[in-house]
């Protein structure tokens, strides 16, 4: 597939076949996840593969809590009606865990930036593309609180559990949502 397709084909999906996905499928999305760029090369990731389903339904159970918290905080009225039961369906789970002590030279600037989020995010996005490259559908799932995520998965303390992401084959894939123009978010400063 030519990366620009990858890139432009890429969708979250919420829809998933109860199908499992092959072991060598997965690993070929570990390798472009250790492919990321990190602040002086220092890998701040961990990726935790979880394929059994007492995962998903702990998940999806806390999940449901967080969700009910986070409508209610944000006042978002479409967040209640927003369906998380693809959590039982996918097959596997990912969990991206990030190393805080694996910063680069950025955690020593005036307002220092957190280069290992900003990695683990890279590496995620390698994964998806990796994934929709083999014919995979994948969610990038946040709706967790990070206690919940470490006791489910058991992650210590020191390290940050960033995302979840989810892996399966898709049942349909929709549309693009809409974005905004390049002419819009980019300024030419030649
Ligand atoms: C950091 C991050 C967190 C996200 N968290 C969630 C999530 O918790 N649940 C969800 O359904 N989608 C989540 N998404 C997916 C976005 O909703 C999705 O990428 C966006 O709507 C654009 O759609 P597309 O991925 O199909 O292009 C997340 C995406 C990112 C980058």
């Amino acid at each position: 597939m030519e990366y620009l397709d990858a890139i432009r084909g890429r969708r979250s999906c919420r829809n998933f076949k109860n199908q499992p996905i092959e072991k060598d499928k997965i690993h070929i999305m570990l390798e472009a996840a250790i492919y990321a760029p990190s602040p002086a090369n220092r890998q701040p990731w961990e990726f935790i593969v979880a394929n059994n389903p007492i995962y998903n339904m702990r998940l999806k159970e806390t999940s449901e809590k967080t969700k009910e918290k986070l409508a209610e905080r944000s006042g978002w009225k479409w967040l209640p009606t927003f369906n998380i039961d693809f959590l039982l369906q996918v097959p596997t789970l990912i969990v991206v865990v990030g190393d805080p002590s694996r910063n680069g030279a950025e955690q020593f600037l005036d307002v220092p930036s957190p280069g290992y989020v900003e990695a683990c995010s890279a590496s995620i996005q390698n994964m998806l593309l990796a994934a929709h490259a083999q014919g995979l559908g994948t969610l990038w799932f946040t709706l967790f609180e990070k206690a919940d995520a470490r006791k489910i998965f058991s992650i210590s303390e020191d390290k940050d559990p960033i995302s979840i992401i989810c892996v399966g084959y898709p049942v349909h894939t929709g549309n693009a949502p809409a974005r905004k123009g390049i002419e819009e978010k980019v300024k030419f400063i030649d």
